[in-house]
């Protein structure tokens, strides 16, 4: 069974919209949605935003319907001058840039007392996502880099910056390393896909709304042809 979490709903439900036979399960105001995609089995479900809701949705999906890949799609905004409005992220890893024990001697993004603070994504599934890329033909970048999430949206040069300087991120949003620790602490491969509505600065605000639509249009169809691959 393979669980795909969204931040919208309108990718959830474009996704659901390929389900046959769907059923329908709400956990802690969560509605996933069950059904088999070209006779895979899939459960889709829009998390709700933040690094919570992200953790919590991931352990339901593993727990209460035992997942065997996670995979993240959604918006993100673009921490690279090459990475463009619209064009595609693959995560390589993924980590907390909010995450800061940096009082107590570590580095910031370490998650104390754990082994991993930065966790890699799936091989295998980013892969079929370049490949799925290429067919969705979409004329846009695609880009395979490190995911930097943090309970923030990111709306300024400065706090960008720091991101670049710090963590050598591709993107940034609010979700993926969530996703990514709660998988990796459940033994399940993940993989997040984010398409870039904005810049992360100054315009971010203006832009994320001009282009939010665009963004999710696309990550819709690869994650189509994606499903159909994997
Ligand atoms: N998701 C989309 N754009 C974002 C930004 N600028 N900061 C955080 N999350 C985002």
């Amino acid at each position: 069974m393979l669980g795909i979490i969204g931040a919208m709903d309108e990718e959830i439900s474009q996704i659901a919209e390929l389900m046959t036979d769907v059923e329908e399960t709400t956990i802690a105001e969560m509605t996933f949605k069950k059904g088999t995609i070209g006779g895979k089995e899939v459960v889709a479900v829009r998390s709700g935003i933040g690094k919570v809701n992200a953790a919590m949705c991931t352990q339901i999906l593993a727990t209460y319907f035992h997942v065997d890949s996670v995979i993240n799609t959604g918006v993100a905004g673009s921490l690279r001058n090459e990475i463009n409005i619209g064009d595609i992220v693959i995560s390589t890893d993924a980590l907390q840039h909010d995450m800061d024990a940096t009082g107590f001697g570590y580095e910031l993004g370490v998650i104390p007392r754990m082994k991993v603070s930065t966790f890699v994504a799936d091989d295998r599934l980013a892969k079929l996502a370049k490949e799925a890329c290429i067919e969705a033909n979409l004329g846009i970048g695609v880009h395979c880099g490190r995911v930097v999430s943090g309970d923030q949206f990111i709306t300024d040069k400065a706090t960008k910056q720091r991101l670049i300087d710090n963590f050598d991120g591709y993107c940034t949003e609010m979700e993926g390393a969530a996703i990514a620790q709660a998988a990796y602490l459940n033994g399940i491969p993940f993989l997040v896909i984010r398409a870039i509505s904005d810049k992360a600065d100054d315009s971010a605000n203006m832009d994320y709304s001009e282009f939010e639509r665009h963004a999710i249009d696309n990550s819709v169809a690869l994650m189509k042809i994606l499903i159909a691959n994997i």
